[in-house]
């Protein structure tokens, strides 16, 4: 995933309305909202242009967001849309990198369809609820660890390693190579350039190297994790690919590692605001499934969707967005649509939501949801249940939040208790 650096486009009509968009300020990370709340009035299917030149357009109206996501021309995959002139202008993609791109969030049916079967199982309500108690147990171990301590960085300490261990798990990555497995993430969600790509694909290389031999430990002595099942799928047949192979577990892996962490994160903040939200919680721990959704509506992990193509000319929210040009739905301002969510900018912990688009719609829904809302539930609760005193140790101005735009998540989170 590459994140980026938005220069405005400026559309003449109306360009005294529409908001400067400098994705690069720290100062629009740290509250987009305004900035949204302005592009949904003056402009909701804005185009700007990267700083290598390459345009993309932000869809910012909840309404325009889910039409997109649910419109099978806006493909995700670029050869489903670009014409024989616009592909010899894309860059050349360094080899390991091309082979990491079979993942779900880049392909189209009927690939996407045979791929997302054959990993959806393992993700079900039903067996997600089977792993509470061991999500509950890391919780528990994690907050052992700092308890005597009185302070904690909530992101270092137990945002970030919880849902890690659970996806390493899951997945069957030995349990002494999660540090690598940070490096690796961290790597292939941060690059801020494409001057910064081949960087990212030496890390790569390393990292495919890596899962080959575990991917053939897994061949010789199978075990009961979610690699061994897919190892075995590329072995009875034609199901998977080894290149798709790789890229499932590269896909799962960099999302299981770089979302629940900014719910936990970016949700505690935010009830950490919010001090009556934050005592109604205490007071009724039986409010976490609806706190949950509005901190994913409120302040969701995932600010824009990952990259679409306009497969023919489209017209959408009074533009028209030509064939083969790139679009993002701005998920962070469609749930602050007050269209959709009256008072969007209020946290109601007891708000009656089931439309938010934290995990996205469509066929690209999050394969994830159900494990990220468990995960969720049992982190915020057993934290406040058991640091009932947790405050900030800084100022909230003071902390800072990862650069990107597909992300949303600070780099630390001190907290006293
Ligand atoms: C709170 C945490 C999470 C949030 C907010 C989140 C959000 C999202 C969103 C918005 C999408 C759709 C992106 C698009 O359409 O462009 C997505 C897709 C996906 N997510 Fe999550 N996610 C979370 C956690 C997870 C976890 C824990 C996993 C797995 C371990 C996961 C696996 C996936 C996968 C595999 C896809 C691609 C699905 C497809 O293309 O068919 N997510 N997620």
């Amino acid at each position: 995933m590459t994140a980026l650096n938005l220069s405005q486009n400026k559309i003449a009509a109306n360009a005294e309305t529409i908001p400067e968009v400098n994705l690069l300020d720290p100062a629009f990370k740290a509250n987009p909202y305004p900035t949204y709340a302005a592009l949904r009035s003056a402009a909701p299917v804005h185009r700007v242009t990267l700083p290598e030149g390459q345009s993309v357009w932000l869809i910012t109206r909840y309404d325009d967001v889910v039409t997109v996501l649910k419109d099978d021309r806006f493909v995700k995959d670029w050869r489903n849309a670009k014409t024989p002139e616009q592909i010899v202008q894309i860059p050349h993609q360094a080899e390991v990198l091309a082979k990491l791109d079979h993942n779900l969030l880049k392909l189209d049916p009927p690939d996407h369809t045979r791929l997302r079967a054959l990993v959806h199982k393992a993700f079900t309500p039903h067996l997600v609820a089977g792993l509470r108690d061991r999500i509950q147990t890391i919780a528990d171990t994690l907050l052992d660890a700092v308890q005597a301590k009185g302070k904690l960085d909530l992101i270092a300490d137990y945002a970030f390693p919880l849902p890690i261990i659970v996806i390493a798990e899951l997945l069957g990555v030995p349990a002494e190579d999660r540090d690598k497995f940070r490096a690796w993430s961290d790597m292939a969600v941060s690059t801020t350039s494409y001057a910064e790509v081949e960087k990212t694909a030496s890390a790569m290389l390393d990292f495919t190297a890596y899962l080959g031999v575990l991917f053939e430990a897994r061949r010789a002595a199978p075990q009961d994790d979610l690699i061994s099942a897919l190892v075995l799928s590329e072995e009875v047949g034609d199901k998977l690919t080894e290149d798709e192979l790789f890229a499932m577990v590269y896909l799962l892996l960099v999302a299981g590692h770089e979302t629940t962490v900014n719910l936990i994160g970016n949700g505690t903040l935010a009830l950490l605001q919010h001090p009556d939200q934050l005592a109604r919680l205490k007071a009724d721990p039986t409010l976490i499934e609806s706190a949950i959704e509005e901190l994913l509506r409120y302040d969701g992990p995932v600010e824009t969707s990952t990259g679409r193509y306009a497969s023919e000319d489209i017209a959408i929210g009074g533009a028209v967005i030509p064939r083969g040009e790139m679009v993002f739905v701005v998920i962070g301002s469609a749930d602050h649509d007050p269209e959709q969510f009256p008072n969007p900018e209020t946290l109601d912990i007891g708000r009656d939501i089931d439309r938010h688009v934290a995990f996205g719609m469509g066929p690209h829904y999050c394969l994830g949801a159900p494990l990220a809302r468990l995960e969720g539930r049992i982190a915020i609760n057993t934290l406040l249940r058991r640091l009932p005193n947790l405050r900030l140790e800084v100022a909230p101005e003071t902390l800072s939040w990862k650069p990107g735009l597909v992300l949303r998540g600070l780099h630390t989170l001190p907290l006293i208790f």
